[in-house]
């Protein structure tokens, strides 16, 4: 059975392990100042004592209102494709949705399609593009989402 819960320290081994399997791009302590700045909207899933994936959402303040940003996803390969990211992406929108945060933004790889495939399903819209966003050069994606979804 998975579990979705909220991350916890202990978790901080799994979720670098992810990180490095799907990304191998952001600084792993990153992903505890993540945590200590957005506890509410930090999931993992969890499998048999083992997380197998996670979320974190962000808030932050843009010109006087709180917008929430899905900071990252990633589900380890052997459970993709069986529901994991839905779930944490629901846990995570209805985090903000009970924080009252409706202005929700993601940005993704320009040639990630199964992702993009994956937010629109989740009622995420393209935006635009912004060119040479990440680090490598690559162009993001902006998607926004259009607003809850139960
Ligand atoms: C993108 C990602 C987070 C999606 O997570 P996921 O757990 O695989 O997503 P889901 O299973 O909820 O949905 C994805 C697919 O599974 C299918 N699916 C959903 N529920 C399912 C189920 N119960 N049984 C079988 N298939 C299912 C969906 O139709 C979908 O198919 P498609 O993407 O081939 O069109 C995951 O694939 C991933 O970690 N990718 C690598 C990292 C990445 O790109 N992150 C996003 C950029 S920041």
């Amino acid at each position: 059975m998975i579990l979705i819960r909220k991350f916890q320290p202990h978790d901080f081994s799994g979720v670098i392990a992810i990180e490095r399997e799907q990304f191998g791009e952001h600084d792993p302590y990153m992903y505890m100042t993540l945590y200590e700045l957005n506890e509410d909207t930090f999931f993992v899933a969890e499998h048999g004592g083992m997380v197998v994936g996670f979320v974190v959402g962000v808030s932050s303040l843009v010109e006087a209102s709180v917008c929430g940003r899905v900071f990252s996803i990633a589900i380890l390969e052997p459970y993709q494709g069986l529901g994991i990211g839905t779930q944490l992406m629901k846990s995570v929108l209805n985090e903000f949705h009970r924080k009252n945060i409706g202005n929700i933004m993601l940005e993704v790889r320009s040639h990630n399609y199964r992702a993009v495939r994956f937010y629109r399903r989740l009622n995420f819209t393209i935006q635009g593009l912004e060119k040479g966003y990440y680090t490598d050069g690559d162009d993001a994606i902006i998607m926004k989402h259009r607003g809850w979804m139960p």
